[in-house]
């Protein structure tokens, strides 16, 4: 596939011309072919290159309090689960049996695992993966239990925010954050405690979902809310190499939060300069994150493909763990503008997956889509360097 990508019928291919015209200087520029948002070709390229290679941040240490706590997750088509251990260590593996591949623990997650029991021919496994039960195997030879431990999944955390990288050896977490940990320095993130979690299933492709987190080109016409405390054009994107993209947007002399009526009744996050009281700021942890920072709460998103046409993204909001207010306020501003999102998302999927659909033009509003499209093709192994302005 290098240089060309087959489509979803195998009957048509992208040139290079196409992703050569993505990699101009933004005014010449081309945005991504149609093509790459439907075929599911692309698709497993996209989670061999990018997700299955990439650091994911699922949720938080605490919500694994006690040894024995556990979650279930996909990554990348993946099943992964992270647990504590009995020394109450955090803990990533293969969902994976190693007998014939059954998956080990089919709950969403739990406070009360003591081992791992597979459901199928009872294989034991104990919390750090080792296998220590495996019944009438002992005619197989040259079985060694120890050969047969769990698949381990790198697992790092980062001022309470729990990462794992299905690569066998990542680059450190810390060097895959890039400028994020200098640009959110003023803010307690240790010190957040999650109060909302939805889930959305959106029909569309999670570039369509990314793309749309890097701009605010449409939010006149679809957040007439959101463009009365932050006015579009506002603030300035200072992390621009990934794999963090953003920056912040100022508010509306007198809003004090990203809320219906710009006013919250929470106290701002201790250590903020008078800058970050009125700015919110935006990062995209590329490919699968998006954090979001407000004077008084936070979001957290994780977009988590399931496929060419289908996103799952799982969004959560923080407050202090100081604050007594759980932020409703903030969950029904981010409810009404999330979905305003996806249904635009959704739409631009329907129209660009379609065979009249090639490739459109960027604005100058959409600098920082031109450089994660870049990006993209450069991970992808489709172009090279992505070129600065
Ligand atoms: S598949 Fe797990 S014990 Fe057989
Ligand atoms: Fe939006």
């Amino acid at each position: 596939m290098a240089g060309v990508a087959r489509t979803g019928n195998g009957a048509a291919t992208i040139p290079t011309s196409a992703y050569r015209a993505v990699d101009r200087p933004l005014r010449e520029a081309s945005t991504l072919p149609g093509p790459l948002f439907r075929d599911p070709a692309v698709y497993e390229r996209e989670m061999e290159r990018l997700f299955r290679r990439s650091w994911q941040c699922l949720g938080r240490e605490d919500e694994f309090p006690t040894p024995g706590s556990f979650r279930t997750v996909e990554v990348a088509g993946s099943g992964v689960l992270v647990l504590r251990n009995r020394q109450g260590q955090l803990k990533a593996f293969h969902n994976v049996c190693r007998h014939r591949g059954t998956r080990l623990v089919e709950e969403a997650e739990g406070s009360d695992l003591t081992r791992l029991l597979c459901p199928y021919h009872a294989w034991v496994y104990d919390l750090d993966g080792r296998l220590i039960g495996t019944p009438h195997m002992q005619d197989a030879k040259e079985f060694d239990r120890a050969d047969f431990g769990l698949f381990p999944v790198a697992l790092e955390t980062w001022r309470g925010f729990v990462f794992v990288n299905l690569a066998r050896n990542p680059e450190p977490l810390e060097k895959a954050l890039g400028g994020l940990p200098a640009r959110t320095a003023n803010f307690p993130l240790e010190s957040l405690r999650r109060t909302h979690r939805v889930v959305y299933e959106i029909a569309a492709n999670w570039k369509l979902v990314v793309q749309n987190a890097n701009e605010c080109y449409h939010c006149p016409g679809v957040h007439p809310q959101l463009v009365k405390i932050t006015p579009y054009r506002s603030g300035e994107e200072d992390l621009r190499t990934g794999p963090v993209f953003g920056g912040w947007m100022d508010f509306v002399d007198g809003v004090r939060s990203a809320t219906l009526s710009g006013e919250t009744k929470r106290t701002p996050f201790p250590g903020l300069s008078a800058e970050d009281l009125g700015r919110v700021y935006y990062y995209v942890l590329y490919p699968a994150n998006f954090l979001s920072l407000f004077p008084d709460y936070a979001t957290f998103d994780w977009f988590v493909p399931m496929g060419p046409e289908r996103t799952r993204l799982v969004f959560d909001v923080y407050v202090h763990r100081d604050e007594t207010d759980p932020g409703a306020d903030a969950m029904e501003f981010w409810e009404m503008t999330n979905r305003q999102d996806w249904h635009i998302c959704e739409m631009a999927h329907l129209g660009s997956k379609t065979a009249a659909y090639f490739q459109g033009r960027y604005s100058s509003e959409e600098d920082v889509v031109h450089l994660v499209d870049q990006y993209y093709l450069k991970r992808m192994g489709l172009t090279k360097k992505p070129r600065r302005r």
